[in-house]
């Protein structure tokens, strides 16, 4: 079987160094000590309120990493210009609501419709991989095809949730495997995020034709405890 690919989002590297106002600990290096510690991309989130990710580090770690950056954001015009100016060689198109914790579901794809294509297709004619992040839902895969995406995401938050409070995760693991057999067989290649843990990274490795987990928050949280490049080095042994 392929290897699944890595990708670590390091946003909360930038979530500690904001609460005290320091320039440490610092986002760049967590990108770069990713890239060393074998990660596939590495991915930042520059969230409307810049809550975590600055545009600062957006610049550094565009023009210091050489693995692929994979640049989250919403479909707002103020991100479609910053993306086309810092051409990251990735992004995936999330929703973003101000008083959410974290992304707390896929996209609504009925909404912004045209916005979202045109976006899309001004990224893509820059050359960046465009992946969009849906719940794992066939009408939602059929629509991200319809718009153009190169890859989605699939919300994998319901199914760690269910995992981390050991309840019944079958009917949810279905869903999910069905989601992905489908964007497969129009074409779309499959990643999946959101709350992954180790544990949950290994159940969701079994489905075949997932190209890439993008993991952050447990890593970082790991990290304190086993240091980033150990963590991401047990997670490439996990999911391979
Ligand atoms: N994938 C996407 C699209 C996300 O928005 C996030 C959260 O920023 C993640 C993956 C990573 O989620 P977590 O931090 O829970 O691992």
């Amino acid at each position: 079987m392929p290897t699944i690919k890595l990708g670590v989002n390091i946003d909360h590297v930038a979530t500690v160094r904001n609460a005290r106002g320091e320039k440490y600990p610092s986002p760049l290096r967590a990108a770069l000590l990713s890239q060393k510690s074998g990660a596939d991309s590495v991915t930042i989130h520059l969230r409307e309120d810049r809550r975590h990710i600055k545009d600062n580090d957006l610049k550094e770690i565009r023009s210091k990493l050489k693995i692929p950056l994979n640049l989250e954001i919403a479909s707002t015009n103020e991100m479609l210009k910053i993306s086309l100016k810092q051409k990251p060689s990735y992004i995936c198109i999330v929703p973003e609501k101000r008083k959410e914790i974290t992304t707390e579901g896929g996209l609504n794809l009925n909404f912004k419709k045209n916005f979202l294509k045109i976006m899309i297709k001004k990224l893509k004619l820059k050359g960046i991989r465009i992946s969009l992040f849906i719940e794992p839902n066939l009408k939602d895969i059929k629509r991200s095809k319809d718009l153009g995406a190169n890859c989605v995401e699939i919300h994998t938050g319901k199914i760690c949730n269910l995992i981390n409070n050991n309840k019944p995760f079958k009917n949810e693991f279905i869903k999910i495997q069905k989601a992905v057999k489908y964007a497969n067989s129009i074409g779309l290649e499959v990643h999946a995020g959101h709350g992954l843990t180790y544990k949950s990274a290994q159940i969701l490795s079994k489905i075949s034709d997932i190209k890439e987990f993008n993991i952050g928050h447990f890593i970082i949280g790991e990290s304190i405890y086993l240091g980033l490049s150990k963590t991401i080095k047990k997670f490439k042994r996990i999911i391979k």
